[in-house]
């Protein structure tokens, strides 16, 4: 037989929910060709173990186990990747989304090939949120709202993670995905050069039974970003936002400790070196946990010697603020904001350049 259609489970700490998850597909998917790549990132709990154990005597299973990485939508685009079947579906691993709806999804496709994709989608009649509160109804909503501002699109439920696209159609667009967050299908509705045409079918979202769900509030704020990314991200880099608007936090730190320090009877010279460590290893940190959330610095090593090139770049970063707001105050004779916002503005460009490239980026990172 030749294989008709992929499913890709992006899964992190689901052992559980594997053997689960077969099972239903293999009834679900009853007289198809298909496969089942599970994309894991590594999991602790030995997720990929526990495919490998079902894959040995089912050679439709499959595992792509990713080292040192962590991200729902990369999981999703590089599992899509990486089969020879002309569909391919993206369903979670929890069993939340209804595996009994993947056949109709097929059929919807082989039907008409004028259709790209079919979404499972919540919002449309016969659909449902299931045991959803109605708090995270409404956050949900407001996420809804907020697409429609990237969207042309009018789809009922863009945040949906559970759909089935035609392969060659991802791989077109794959380039130009962000690969930022959950959010993958409308990643790749707002990817496309030409609006993709699909049909919705409804289902109804399941509540989890094993293990826990990884939606936080760094999601939530990685949505924001990828929003922010599609709609200004070509004029000013989003990880230059959150590195700066991190700096400016910083710079609270930094006059709350020396503050603080001279409360305490330091001298100025002693408190401002105290503060500026404070501070930069404040940002360090930050930056660490959020902006470079998919290249984080994990271990002490790693930890320390990722603080100690932040704070050489930081140096760097320093001399080109003191030097070009000193220059611009001696030429502007004596007015002094324009200078110390300049200045400010080119120590963060320069902080960022560099540690972009020395703390978290290919020189930074070290093999583990
Ligand atoms: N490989 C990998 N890497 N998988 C991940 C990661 C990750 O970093 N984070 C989450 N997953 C897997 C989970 O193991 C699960 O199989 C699936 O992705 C969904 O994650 P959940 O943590 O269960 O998310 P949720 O239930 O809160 O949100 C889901 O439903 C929303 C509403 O439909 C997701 O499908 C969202 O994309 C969707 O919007
Ligand atoms: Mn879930």
């Amino acid at each position: 037989m030749t294989l008709d259609l992929a499913i890709v489970v992006p899964v992190f700490n689901e052992r559980g929910n594997v053997p689960l998850l077969v099972a239903a597909l293999d009834t679900a998917l009853a007289g198809f060709a298909w496969e089942a790549i599970f994309v894991d990132d590594d999991s602790p709990d030995g997720t990929a173990d526990v495919v490998r154990e079902i894959a040995r005597s089912d050679p439709r299973i499959r595992v792509l186990q990713r080292i040192g990485r962590r991200g729902l939508s990369t999981a999703c685009i590089e599992g899509m990747c990486a089969t020879a079947a002309p569909l391919v579906a993206v369903i979670d691993g929890d069993l939340q989304h209804d595996e009994a709806l993947l056949p109709r999804m097929a059929a919807a496709l082989a039907g008409d090939r004028a259709i790209d994709l079919v979404i499972g989608s919540r919002f449309v009649d016969g659909g449902g949120t299931g045991a959803w509160d109605a708090d995270r109804v409404a956050k949900s909503a407001l996420a809804t709202r907020l697409s429609r501002r990237v969207l042309k699109a009018d789809l009922s439920d863009p945040m949906s993670g559970f759909f089935m696209i035609r392969s060659d159609v991802v791989r077109g667009v794959a380039p130009r995905l962000l690969g930022i967050g959950f959010k993958i299908l409308l990643d790749i509705l707002t990817a496309a050069p030409v609006p993709l045409r699909f049909v919705e079918l409804p289902y109804v979202f399941r509540t989890r039974a094993v293990g826990e769900s990884k939606l936080d509030h760094v999601v939530a704020l990685e949505y924001l970003i990828a929003l922010y990314d599609r709609m200004f991200g070509r004029v000013v880099p989003v990880r230059f936002v959150m590195f700066s608007a991190i700096g400016a936090a910083g710079a609270i730190v930094h006059l709350a400790a020396l503050g603080l320090f001279l409360e305490l009877g330091g001298g100025f010279v002693m408190a401002t070196i105290v503060a500026t460590m404070v501070a930069m290893t404040f940002n360090f940190f930050l930056n660490n946990h959020l902006t470079y959330r998919d290249r984080r610095l994990r271990g002490v090593r790693a930890l320390v010697n990722g603080w100690l090139s932040f704070c050489a770049v930081c140096s760097v970063g320093a001399v080109a603020n003191v030097g070009l707001a000193a220059f611009l105050y001696d030429v502007r004779g004596g007015a002094w904001a324009l200078p110390a916002l300049a200045g400010i503005a080119v120590g963060a460009v320069w902080n960022f350049a560099l540690s972009s490239r020395f703390t978290w980026g290919r020189y930074g990172r070290r093999a583990t």
